[in-house]
């Protein structure tokens, strides 16, 4: 069966995207990494593509003079590297609506929350604020509206009384990793569709209850 190509985005850290570069580094992992864009060149995420010697480019925002270019430069770069699906991993830029409408069902986004909860930038100090006891993470598609599109997968993590952005950050980021691959490779197997703004995943796949431990007996 033929790979699934990957584009992923990102702007910082890029654990999200190491996580998925150790899947896709599987013989049977049904896609490959075919180029890593960052919008920023000090991305620490980089060295993780570097490591695995993966095609990466710069497109920093700051050398164009509008979003609409900037998108496009993206777009242009994962067209000539024949991309199926895009992730984006940390990639902190909004795109455009025009970007996002060329790419139905094939763009991809990681949120630290349990959407449709905590959307927007600091969703786990929102989560911590909140007095919720359970969050996680969800994977989705992109549609113009910010982290609204389709949820194709979740997973919970409790909240503890004693939690800070860091302790609540790292516990969901364990979930995200374990996530994102498993969204990537449903979709490469062709498991999921969508109807209604709905996933559906034909073999009712879900993550391991080991994922979801509360502290309680
Ligand atoms: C993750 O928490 C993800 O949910 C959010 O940005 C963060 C990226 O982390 N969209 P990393 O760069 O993948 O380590």
């Amino acid at each position: 069966m033929k790979k699934l190509r990957l584009g992923i985005l990102i702007s910082g850290r890029g654990s999200n995207l190491n996580a998925l570069i150790n899947a896709c580094q599987k013989t049977c992992f049904p896609a490959a990494i075919a180029i890593v864009i960052s919008n920023k060149s000090d991305a620490s995420g980089l060295e993780h593509a570097k490591k695995a010697q993966l095609k990466t480019k710069v497109i920093q925002h700051e050398d164009y003079p509008d979003r609409e270019t900037f998108d496009k430069e993206i777009y242009n770069s994962l067209i000539l590297e024949n991309v199926d699906l895009i992730c984006l991993a940390g990639f902190m830029r909004l795109l455009s609506k025009w970007f996002v409408e060329k790419w139905p069902s094939k763009l991809l986004n990681i949120h630290p929350s349990l959407l449709p909860s905590f959307k927007g930038l600091d969703a786990i100090a929102q989560t911590i604020n909140s007095g919720v006891k359970v969050s996680g993470c969800t994977v989705h598609f992109v549609v113009p509206e910010m982290d609204e599109g389709p949820i194709i997968m979740q997973a919970a993590v409790p909240v503890l009384n004693d939690d800070s952005v860091e302790t609540l950050s790292a516990r969901i980021l364990a979930a995200e990793h374990k996530c994102y691959p498993k969204a990537v490779e449903l979709i490469a197997r062709r498991q999921l569709s969508v109807s209604n703004k709905k996933v559906i995943d034909q073999n009712n796949y879900s993550l391991p209850n080991s994922l979801f431990n509360p502290p309680i007996d």
